[in-house]
C-alpha cells in the first residue's frame, strides 16, 4: 500500500497549508481546518515560532558546465564575504546600501538560491526579508524546512535599481561569487528560484517550464528548479493557481529527497 491513510491526511495537511501560505484566505476562515492545521504545529516546535499564524504555526548531468566561471579564490565563507563587500566589479556597487552576500550555516544542507536583493534586502545586509521572503520561508515550512537550516542567497549581491532584472553583464561579474559559495558550502541540494537562478546555474536559456520539475545534478548538489516566490505573487486567478501546483510539486519531490537522504 502506499503512504495509506495517514500519508494522505499529512499531504492534504501540507497542501492547505502552502495554500495558506500563498493567500489563500478560505483556508483561514474555517475553523475546522484552521484546527486541523494547528494540530500539526504539535509536530514542530520551530512553526510556532514563525510570524503569520499557525499554518506556518562540478558539472551537470544536463551537460552544463556549471562551475566554469573561475570562482574568486577565497577558502573559507567569512573570507568570500569581504571580498564581496569591497567587490566594485560593475555599476551596481554604487547603488547599494549593503552587499547582500546570503546567510546560513557554512554546512547547509540546502542551498536557496534566489535573484538579486530587493529594496529591504538592500536596506538590512541579509537575502529573503521582504515580502518575497516571507513567502519563501512559508514555502520551506510547508515542506517543513525551517529557513535557518539553509543557506539563502541570491546570484546578484547587489540590488539592482528599481528591482529591475539584472543585467547579462552584472550576473557574469556576480556568478563566480556564487560558484565560490557552492564549493565551499558543498550543499547536497540547491533550490534554484527562478529563471535567473536556473539560467546562471546551468548555463543555458531553456524556459523555466522545461526546467523545473525534475531533478539535475550540479557537482555534489542535486538541483530543483522551480518558480520564484515573487513570480507566484505577481499573478492573481487561475494562472496562480496553476503556477501554485506546479511550485507546490517541485517542493514535494525536493522534500522526499531531502529528508531521504537526512535519514540514509
Ligand atoms: N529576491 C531575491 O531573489 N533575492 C533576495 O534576496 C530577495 C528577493
Amino acid at each position: 500500500m502506499g503512504k495509506g491513510y495517514l500519508g494522505l491526511i499529512e499531504d492534504i495537511r501540507s497542501w492547505l497549508r502552502f495554500q495558506q501560505s500563498l493567500g489563500m484566505e478560505f483556508v483561514s476562515s474555517s475553523p475546522g481546518i484552521s484546527g486541523f492545521l494547528s494540530s500539526a504545529d504539535t509536530h514542530d516546535p520551530a512553526r510556532k515560532n514563525v510570524p503569520g499564524g499557525h499554518f506556518f504555526a562540478g558539472r551537470s548531468r544536463d551537460g552544463v558546465p556549471g562551475s566554469s566561471v573561475s570562482a574568486p579564490g577565497s577558502d573559507t565563507l567569512p573570507g568570500l564575504k569581504s571580498k564581496v563587500e569591497k567587490c566594485t566589479g560593475c555599476d551596481l556597487h554604487r547603488y547599494r546600501t549593503n552587499v547582500v552576500f546570503g546567510e546560513g550555516p557554512e554546512d547547509a544542507r540546502l542551498l536557496v538560491v534566489g535573484e538579486a536583493p530587493g529594496r529591504q534586502e538592500d536596506q538590512e545586509g541579509r537575502p529573503f526579508v521582504g515580502v518575497s521572503g516571507e513567502l519563501l520561508t512559508k514555502m520551506l515550512r510547508a515542506i517543513n524546512i525551517s529557513r535557518t537550516e539553509c543557506f539563502i542567497t541570491s546570484v546578484v549581491k547587489c540590488r539592482p535599481p528599481g528591482n529591475r532584472t539584472p543585467e547579462q553583464h552584472e550576473i557574469e561579474r556576480c556568478a563566480p561569487f556564487l560558484f565560490r559559495q557552492i564549493e565551499l558550502i558543498r550543499p547536497s541540494f540547491i533550490l534554484a528560484l527562478g529563471l535567473i537562478a536556473a539560467h546562471t546555474l546551468f548555463k543555458t536559456d531553456n524556459p523555466l517550464t522545461s526546467l523545473r520539475g525534475r531533478w539535475h545534478r550540479l557537482d555534489n548538489a542535486r538541483v530543483m528548479v522551480t518558480y520564484h516566490p515573487a513570480y507566484l505573487l505577481r499573478f492573481g486567478g487561475m494562472r496562480q493557481k496553476n503556477l501554485k501546483r506546479e511550485a507546490w510539486h517541485d517542493l514535494q519531490m525536493l522534500e522526499k529527497e531531502y529528508v531521504a537522504s537526512k535519514n540514509a
